[in-house]
C-alpha cells in the first residue's frame, strides 16, 4: 500500500524550539574523561584540555544546549570540589557509574568553557538528593553574581572575572530513583524550597526545571503540577528505548534480529503516547502551556559492548539508532508547543552517542548524521502534516511504516523528513503540497541508509554509514512522488 502525505505549506502548528536538538553529558564512563576532556598536557590535540577532534565534530551539529553533570551523578556532585587548582581538587567515588574515582578535573569552569566553544547554552542540574540548599544557592551566586561577595571573589581567583550567563537549571535528577528515592509529594515540597534560592542576578534569567516522571508514572506529573507547577518553568521526562524484554536483558546494539529491530522502534514510538498523556495532565493545571515539557534524557539503551565496564554504558550505534532519532524528532515536532527542550543521552561514548572515541581515534555514529541532517528544523515553523501510512507488522504487533514531519525556515524553504521503518519493503509515497504558491519547487535531499539493518561505523571503517545525496523524486506543481528505500531516513528541501 502506498503512503500519502498532505502538507499545509501555509499552516504553522508552532515554532520548533532549537533546544529539542540538545545534548547531555554526564560524568559517566568515558563521556567526559577521554571522550571530551583529556587535559592540556595530553598527546591528543586539544583546545584548553578539550579534544579538538570531538569539538570540531560536535560544532557541526549546531548544538543549542548541553545538560551537565548528570543524570544520577548530579545528585552526588558537590560543585565546590570541582573548582580551583587541579592538584587540590577533592577526589570522590562515582558510586553510580563503576565506582571509579572522579578527580574533579572537569568542573564548572571547564563545563562553561566547553559551552562557549560549542556556542551552546548551559543547562546545569543541581544536587537535591545529597546537597544542601545553601550549596545550590552559592553555586548560582558563584556563576552569575557580579558583586563583592566571597563566592564572586573565589570565582575571580579561579580565573573568571565576569559572571557567566546561565539559562537553564534543573532542581535534581530522577529524584524518584537515583536522586533520593522520593515520593512525589516529598519532592514537590523540596522542589519548592530549593528553587526559592535559585536566584536571578543582574539580567541573568534562569529557567527552572523540576524533576519529572519516570516514563509512565503519570501520578508524579499530577502531583508535581498540582503542588509546584507555579514555581517551575519546565518539567522533565525521561524515556529510554531498550532492545530486549527487560532492563536485565536489554539486547545487543549490533547483533540483533528483525524482531529486535521492531521492538526498539516500537519502544521509541511510545514517546508519542508519553508526551500526549503527560501533556494532558499538564494542560489541566497549565492550560496556557507556560510550563515546558523537557525530555532531558531519551534514546536507546542496550547491553554494554562485550568486554567493556558494565558501569560505563558504552554501546555501538547502528542504522536502527538513526531511525530511532528520526522518528523521535518527528514526534517532538508534532508536540512543539509543549516540548521545549530534549537532550539525547549522551553526547560522547555513552548510550546513544553522537561520537565514539578510542584513544586518539574518533567516529561519528549514524545518530550523529541524523542530528546533522535535521538541524534545519531548529527554530523553524512546524507545518501541519497529515500522514496516511500502511503498517509494518511483526507477529501480532504493528507500527506505522512511515514517519514524517515538515517545517518552514526563515528563508521560506520547506524541509520534509521521511523515514521508512520497514527493513525490507520499499515505500511508495506521494506528497501533496497544499497552499504552495508559484512554480514547481526545486528539490534537493539526502538519505541515510544501508543494505544491513545493523550497519554501523567502526574505527577501522568510520564512513560506512553516512548521508548521500537523494534526488530520486518526481516533482510536479502539486507535489512529489518518490520511492523510499527500506530502513532509510531522508530529509528533502523544497525551494520556491
Ligand atoms: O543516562 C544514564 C542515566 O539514566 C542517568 O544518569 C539517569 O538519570 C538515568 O537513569
Amino acid at each position: 500500500m502506498k503512503g500519502t502525505i498532505v502538507i499545509q505549506t501555509d499552516v504553522s502548528t508552532g515554532r520548533i524550539n532549537r533546544n529539542i536538538y540538545g545534548q547531555f553529558a554526564e560524568h559517566l564512563g568515558r563521556c567526559i574523561y577521554e571522550g571530551m576532556w583529556v587535559g592540556e598536557d595530553s598527546s591528543i590535540p586539544n583546545t584548553n584540555g578539550i579534544r579538538t577532534d570531538v569539538l570540531e565534530a560536535l560544532q557541526k551539529l549546531n548544538i543549542p544546549v548541553l545538560r551537565w553533570p548528570g543524570g544520577c551523578f548530579a545528585d552526588e556532585y558537590h560543585w565546590k570540589d570541582g573548582v580551583g587548582p587541579y592538584e587540590s581538587r577533592k577526589r570522590m567515588v562515582n558510586t553510580h557509574w563503576g565506582r571509579v574515582v572522579e578527580n574533579n578535573h572537569f568542573g564548572t569552569h571547564e563545563f562553561l568553557m566547553l559551552c562557549e566553544l560549542l556556542e551552546c547554552e548551559p543547562y546545569i542540574c543541581g544536587n537535591v538528593g545529597s546537597g544542601t540548599v545553601l550549596e545550590m544557592q552559592e553555586w548560582i551566586e558563584y556563576m552569575t553574581f557580579d558583586g563583592d561577595t566571597p563566592m564572586v571573589e573565589w570565582r575571580k581567583q579561579n580565573g573568571r572575572e565576569e559572571p557567566w550567563r546561565l539559562t537553564y537549571f534543573g532542581v535534581g535528577n530522577e529524584n524518584w530513583g537515583c536522586g533520593g528515592n522520593m515520593r512525589p509529594e516529598y519532592y514537590a515540597d523540596l522542589y519548592r524550597r530549593y528553587q526559592t534560592y535559585v536566584r536571578n542576578f543582574g539580567d541573568n534569567r534562569i529557567y527552572k526545571i523540576a524533576c519529572g516522571s519516570n516514563g509512565f508514572d503519570f501520578r508524579w506529573t499530577e502531583v508535581l503540577m498540582r503542588e509546584a507547577g507555579r514555581f517551575m518553568d519546565g518539567l522533565s521526562l525521561h524515556h529510554y528505548s531498550i532492545g530486549g524484554p527487560n532492563w536485565s536483558e536489554k539486547g545487543s546494539a549490533i547483533d540483533f534480529t528483525e524482531g529486535d529491530w521492531f521492538l526498539v522502534l516500537k519502544n521509541a514510538l511510545q514517546m508519542d503516547e508519553l508526551i500526549q498523556r503527560h501533556s494532558t495532565i499538564m494542560d489541566q493545571y497549565d492550560p496556557d502551556q507556560r510550563v515546558g515539557l523537557i525530555v532531558d534524557e531519551w534514546g536507546t539503551w542496550y547491553n554494554v559492548e562485550p568486554g567493556t565496564n558494565p558501569g560505563f554504558l558504552y554501546q555501538q550505534n547502528t542504522l536502527r539508532d538513526a531511525l530511532v532519532a528520526a522518528v523521535t524528532f518527528d514526534i517532538f515536532h508534532r508536540y512543539c508547543n509543549r516540548v521545549q527542550m530534549a537532550n539525547i543521552a549522551q553526547m560522547v561514548n555513552v548510550l546513544q552517542a553522537m561520537v565514539l572515541t578510542e584513544g586518539a581515534k574518533l567516529l561519528c555514529t549514524p545518530t550523529y548524521h541524523v542530528f546533522e541532517m535535521f538541524k534545519v528544523y531548529q527554530d523553524a515553523e512546524a507545518l501541519a502534516v497529515d500522514l496516511q501510512t500502511p503498517d509494518y507488522a511483526w507477529g501480532e504487533e504493528k507500527i506505522p511504516q512511515f514517519s514524517t514531519s515538515a517545517c518552514k525556515d526563515d528563508s521560506g524553504r520547506i524541509h520534509l523528513s521521511l523515514t521508512n521503518l520497514h527493513p525490507h519493503q520499499v515505500g511508495d509515497l506521494s506528497v501533496a503540497l497544499r497552499g504552495w504558491k508559484g512554480a514547481k519547487p526545486q528539490v534537493s535531499g539526502r538519505i541515510l541508509t544501508s543494505s544491513e539493518m545493523n550497519a554501523h561505523n567502526t574505527f577501522a571503517s568510520p564512513e560506512q554509514v553516512q548521508p548521500e545525496p537523494f534526488d530520486d523524486v518526481q516533482v510536479s506543481e502539486d507535489g512529489l512522488s518518490l520511492q523510499l528505500p527500506p530502513k532509510s531516513v531522508v530529509v528533502i528541501t523544497l525551494q520556491p
